[in-house]
């Protein structure tokens, strides 16, 4: 990472805390690793994010339908999954130390830092050594080549380190008073098992036909060892998760359908096409027959955002045989031979995006230190560029001066308009200085209420991007206002 990049990655984050966006959780106890809390303003921008997954994924589509299933779950249901089986990290500890790391993170730090040194002959011979050792499931060959590369541990500086063992992610926790075991249960590690088990019902209560989806946006947890950037890793974070039933042998062309789209939801932001990639997983997990990511190219390097995975029939076919209840559903429709395609096990296609990576990937996206220096004299300012539909607050509405009926002018305003849009009020201190305030947290409009306004209701509207104002009549704001944070100019 380049000093610049790095710099301005962690004005980000400075940024995010001192306008209500992120704080660490806990902060006056000196925090809690990997687990953060949305202020005032990040608060909205998260919802925002919310209502633009779920209008485009629920209220767009006829045949998707949204719930919101509990985080604690039959505990079986985690077994059925494979997550009390397989959702493992290799954890290798550096005796000296007494750390603990993620093995394959101390061999892609390696990997970064040989490139970073201009060695790419031995960058690219351990990544090749890296991929053949994850493919294998060997734990040993992933110790080898920590061993053979003389990968340190950074804190003792000693290369001694113990064997690599799996480390389960999940949380767990006691539910009832029930004796030794019996009462243990997982806080969720994905919200989509949430959908799996609850797919008969919505499709009986909702007369669901196939092709159907189901989405939730809820919270995940994850006992995740190494916490990175910021909220890219965290142990706590939310998920949009969209399950799609489809008839076995169409999930390819549903796989495409979807990996398309995503793509379109992230762009239609009018973020640059050229800062989004996809990766196509090699090394498919057991339930998968294809799997692809939406990476962005954050300050440090390019990171999953979003999976679309296809999962055939792997979940619902694992919950059929642990509950032994049927899965099955009944296809009315005739297929090429002219019988009813019967009873089948849907096969699914999942589109999982992480709601924390995309509030970074929005926030730095936006953020911008424009320098408006002149001749005469030096100036800048801290500006979020964020799409109108995602701004914490739509509009600011301020008196010129705090006397004169100006107050009371504005607050009518106001009134009128807040049914509608999160607006701020703010009488203190220069316009000017109003002006950055709300241009630090992203608001697209300042509407300053002056003499004149009392004489012929107009006031002045001024715009985040290009800082130029106009003078409109007060009673036109609601259209003005309206029209540029539409859902419209994110969804058509
Ligand atoms: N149901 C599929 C599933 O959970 P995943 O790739 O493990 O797939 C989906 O997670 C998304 O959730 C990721 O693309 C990422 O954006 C987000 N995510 C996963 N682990 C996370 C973590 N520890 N902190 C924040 N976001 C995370």
């Amino acid at each position: 990472m380049s000093k610049t990049t790095d710099e301005q990655f962690k004005n980000v984050v400075a940024h995010a805390k001192e306008y209500g966006f992120v704080f660490p959780s806990s902060e006056i106890y000196d925090g809690l690793s990997a687990v953060y809390d949305y202020g005032q303003n990040g608060a909205e921008l998260k919802n925002n994010l919310k209502t633009y997954w779920w209008k485009a994924m629920v209220q767009m589509n006829e045949n998707i339908v949204g719930i919101d299933s509990a985080i604690f779950m039959h505990p079986k249901i985690w077994e059925a999954s494979g997550h009390v089986g397989g959702f493992n990290d290799p954890m290798i500890d550096n005796k000296d130390s007494k750390k603990r790391y993620r093995a394959d993170q101390l061999i892609e730090d390696q990997i970064s830092a040989y490139d970073k040194e201009g060695l790419t002959d031995q960058a690219e011979a351990l990544q090749a050594a890296f991929d053949k050792a994850l493919n294998s499931d060997n734990l040993g060959s992933l110790r080898e080549l920590i061993l053979a590369h003389d990968i340190k541990d950074p804190i003792s500086g000693t290369a001694n380190w113990t064997e690599v063992r799996q480390f389960n992610l999940m949380f767990s926790t006691q539910m009832g008073a029930m004796a030794e075991n019996a009462d243990l249960v997982y806080l969720r590690p994905e919200t989509a098992q949430g959908i799996f088990v609850n797919y008969l019902n919505v499709q009986k209560s909702g007369r669901m036909k196939i092709p159907f989806g189901i989405a939730q946006i809820g919270k995940a947890f994850r006992n995740e060892v190494i916490a990175r950037q910021f909220i890219i890793r965290m142990r706590e974070f939310e998920q949009m998760e969209m399950q799609f039933f489809v008839r076995p042998g169409t999930e390819m062309q549903w796989y495409e359908h979807w990996k398309q789209l995503r793509l379109n939801w992230h762009l239609a932001l009018g973020t640059d096409a050229a800062k989004y990639r996809y990766h196509d997983h090699t090394k498919l997990a057991h339930y998968a027959n294809a799997a692809v990511d939406i990476e962005y190219d954050f300050p440090f390097g390019f990171k999953e955002v979003e999976g679309i995975h296809s999962r055939t029939d792997f979940d619902l076919s694992q919950h059929q045989k642990h509950s032994g209840k049927k899965m099955q559903y009944f296809d009315p429709e005739l297929g090429e031979d002219g019988k009813p395609y019967g009873n089948y096990i849907p096969y699914v296609i999942e589109t999982s995006i992480g709601l924390d990576r995309m509030f970074l990937l929005t926030l730095i996206n936006a953020y911008e230190e424009e320098d408006l220096s002149t001749a005469e004299k030096q100036d800048s300012r801290t500006v979020l560029r964020l799409h109108p539909c995602l701004a914490p607050v739509k509009a600011a509405i301020f008196p010129l001066t705090k006397k004169d009926g100006l107050p009371e002018k504005a607050r009518e305003i106001m009134a009128n308009l807040k049914t509608e849009f999160n607006l701020q009020y703010e009488e203190k201190d220069a316009i000017g200085k109003r002006y950055r305030r709300q241009d630090a947290i992203g608001t697209p409009f300042c509407i300053t209420v002056d003499h004149q306004t009392l004489e012929d209701n107009t006031v002045t509207i001024r715009h985040r991007d290009t800082m130029a104002q106009e003078r409109v009549p007060a009673d036109q704001l609601d259209r003005i206002i309206g029209d540029l944070v539409s859902w419209n100019n994110v969804l058509r």
